[in-house]
């Protein structure tokens, strides 16, 4: 059940305090990822909520730790993946986007030609905090004619407030939220 996932995921998802830098809990899914069971119940239940949104042609899967997860689900769905990199890492023409962090901006890129108009595609990554990385992520896709039909992550850290600056037009959705 999605409430026997939810407690294994807890006790597989490891805080390091004061880690990348002092102050900041880090969520580490490493040892989630790294548990069998974790790692099939993980990708069975971001797929079982996908699939609530209706068909989808394309997972976007958000560096680094997106890619690991939205190959597997994109197979579950029938989907194809598309990577979101960090500038200058996708060789053909590209769409990019600027976004402000907490010190300084990100930016972030995507194929051209990875999205055709029309498609309906679920934007995949592990953590929302912010949000500023999945509201890049789905400006790419909407720029290029992709419909996104919902934000999907495994972690979610409330009190950052990523949910609100994704506003409600599309479904944002979390497996476990901190
Ligand atoms: C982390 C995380 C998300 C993003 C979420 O990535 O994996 O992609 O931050 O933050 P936001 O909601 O505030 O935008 P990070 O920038 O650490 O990159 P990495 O995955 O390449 O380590």
């Amino acid at each position: 059940s999605s409430e026997q996932f939810a407690s294994l995921a807890r006790d597989h998802i490891r805080a390091i305090e004061d880690w990348p830098e002092p102050g900041v809990t880090f969520r580490d899914i490493t040892p989630l990822l790294a548990d069998p069971a974790g790692l099939a119940g993980t990708v069975d239940a971001l797929a079982g909520i996908a699939a609530t949104w209706g068909p989808i042609d394309k997972v976007v899967g958000i560096e680094a730790r997106g890619f690991v997860l939205a190959p597997p689900v994109a197979m579950r769905l029938g989907a194809g993946f598309v990577p979101v990199r960090k500038a200058g890492k996708l060789p053909a023409a590209v769409e990019s986007r600027t976004y402000d962090l907490e010190y300084g901006s990100a930016t972030v890129e995507i194929h051209r030609d990875a999205i055709v108009t029309g498609e309906r595609v679920l934007v995949l990554d592990d953590v929302l905090a912010t949000g500023g990385t999945l509201s890049a992520a789905r400006d790419l896709v909407t720029g290029l004619g992709g419909r996104v039909v919902g934000q999907l992550v495994l972690v979610e850290l409330a009190p950052l407030g990523g949910r609100a600056r994704l506003g409600t037009q599309t479904p944002t959705a979390a497996l476990v939220t901190y």
